[in-house]
């Protein structure tokens, strides 16, 4: 059963309970309130007859007795069963029933009576009578007689009943409509809950299948809408974590098969050179580039396994107290004889007095190397690169800042927050992707997290970047 009938069903079955609730409440106080009135207006009838009764005995006109008793039982036919007077002299009986032993039977009821009460009793055909039975007293407190007068409650309950019917079937047709409503309103709210779940499954159903760029196009403001905002960017985020698998395969395919493919090369070089007997300096050219071809799978597998360790948490720092000044220059050195001949120029700049910053040695210099390195490589001829150090501004005294600024390719700004992941490369624009692996940066970050400094990218889109860190000053 889908979730549409399901929450259909559930809503109209509730809904319907509610209905024969609320029908069952008007019914039943309706059929109160109807017997309540029936009641009273029998009493009211019995107290007229009463007052008619007792004015006649008191003006002395007895005979009207004999009137009002004859007249109201054929008036209130089948309503009132049998009236009567009774007195010490006197005794007027008046029956509805022509059965003479259903009329005697009620005669035999008729007795006087000083006070006044009222009984429910099953007459001789198994009828309920309601009777009524008064004193009429004179005004000097002189007992006159007996007026009883016997209502058909079997006549009543009938009359009650066809009241409710009529009620009833007015009820009936109501609830009979606001049912059908209520289910066309259940199906109606459950169309519009369950589209958008709809339309999520599909869509997950289609990043299961594989496909990219899934959406969902659901702008609301409740739960479902902040799902399906949820949802969307969730794909987002599968869809970038697909770009950087298949980023890092290629990065990794290519950083493994370009040096052993050299490699394998070399050596056939190699052999064929001894058999042949090449030059040495031939089989040296090739036995060099064999020896950088290794270098670069070594610095690769390197990168990959200590990346893997400082994530683990396995990492060994050996920290001491570092003097940046002196590191910066010293690699800035390595890099000079590169940087002119790639025909950039690169600057150090030390702005204050530091104090010496407290890190593991190797591990600044691996930062300060991949960070030249990258400046390097995304700048263009007659470029210039700059690397500064000084008092830090954005976290005080207590750290030393160092910015790597160079005037190359540039970063926007979604790319300079996406640069420390791993494996993440800018997208090649109309700047020709230099090699790499994407691991660099990702192992800057994680140096520099063991430190507990901190390292941020800016930059703009053609006009170069700024890639800045801190590191603790050494305390004590
Ligand atoms: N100075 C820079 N200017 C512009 N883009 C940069 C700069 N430094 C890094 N990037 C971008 O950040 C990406 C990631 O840099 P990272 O150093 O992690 O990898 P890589 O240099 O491509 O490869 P690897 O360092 O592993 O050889 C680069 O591919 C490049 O797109
Ligand atoms: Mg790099």
């Amino acid at each position: 059963m889908n979730l549409r009938l399901q929450f259909t069903l559930s809503v109209s079955v509730l809904l319907l309970f509610v209905i024969i609730f609320i029908a069952y409440v008007i019914f039943s106080s309706q059929k109160t309130f109807l017997t309540l009135q029936f009641e009273e207006s029998r009493e009211r009838s019995f107290k007229v007859v009463f007052h008619a009764c007792e004015e006649a005995l008191k003006s002395n006109e007895e005979e009207q007795i004999d009137n009002i008793i004859n007249a109201i039982v054929p008036i209130h036919k089948p309503a009132i069963a049998y009236a009567s007077f009774v007195s010490g002299y006197k005794r007027i009986f008046i029956s509805r029933d022509e059965d003479s032993n259903v009329a005697s039977a009620f005669l035999e009821r008729i007795k006087r009576s000083y006070q006044y009460k009222t009984e429910t009793y099953d007459s001789l055909t198994g009828e309920k009578i309601y009777e009524y039975s008064a004193p009429i007293i004179s005004s000097g407190d002189k007992y006159m007689g007996t007026l009883i007068i016997g209502f058909s409650q079997d006549y009543m309950d009938s009359q009650i009943r066809e009241g409710t019917s009529i009620i009833s079937s007015k009820i009936k047709f109501v609830a009979v409509i606001a049912f059908f409503l209520a289910v066309a309103g259940a199906n109606f709210m459950a169309a519009r809950l369950i589209k958008p779940i709809s339309l999520l499954s599909a869509a997950a159903e289609k990043i299961g299948e594989g496909e990219k760029n899934v959406e969902v196009d659901i702008s609301r403001n409740d739960e479902i809408g902040s799902l399906a905002r949820s949802f969307n960017e969730m794909s987002r985020k599968v869809k970038e974590a697909d770009e950087l698998k298949d980023s890092f395969v290629s990065s990794v395919s290519h950083e493994l098969r370009s040096p052993l493919a050299a490699i394998d090369g070399y050596c056939d070089l190699l052999i064929e050179g001894i058999n042949n007997q090449y030059p040495p300096q031939r089989q040296l050219k090739g036995l060099k580039i064999i020896k950088e071809a290794t270098l670069r799978l070594t610095s690769f597998i390197n990168n990959i396994l200590d990346l893997a360790k400082m994530r683990a948490g396995k990492f060994e720092m050996k920290a001491s107290g570092v003097n940046i000044e002196i590191v910066i220059k010293e690699i800035s050195q390595l890099f000079e004889s590169l940087a002119l001949a790639q025909k950039k120029t690169l600057k150090v700049v030390i702005k204050d007095e530091l104090s010496p910053v407290y890190a593991d040695i190797e591990k600044v210099k691996q930062v300060i190397t991949n960070l030249l390195g990258n400046a390097l490589k995304f700048t263009k001829e007659n470029g210039s690169i700059t690397i500064s150090a000084m008092k830090s501004g954005a976290y005080g005294d207590d750290f030393v800042e160092v910015w790597i600024a160079d005037t190359g390719v540039g970063l926007s700004r979604s790319d300079a927050e996406k640069v420390f992941e791993k494996f993440y490369q800018v997208k090649e624009g109309e700047f020709k992707k230099p090699k790499g692996t994407g691991l660099g940066l990702s192992i800057v970050y994680e140096i520099i997290r063991l430190h507990n400094g901190r390292v941020w990218a800016e930059g703009e889109l053609g006009k170069g970047s700024v890639f800045k860190f801190v590191l603790p000053v050494m305390r004590g």
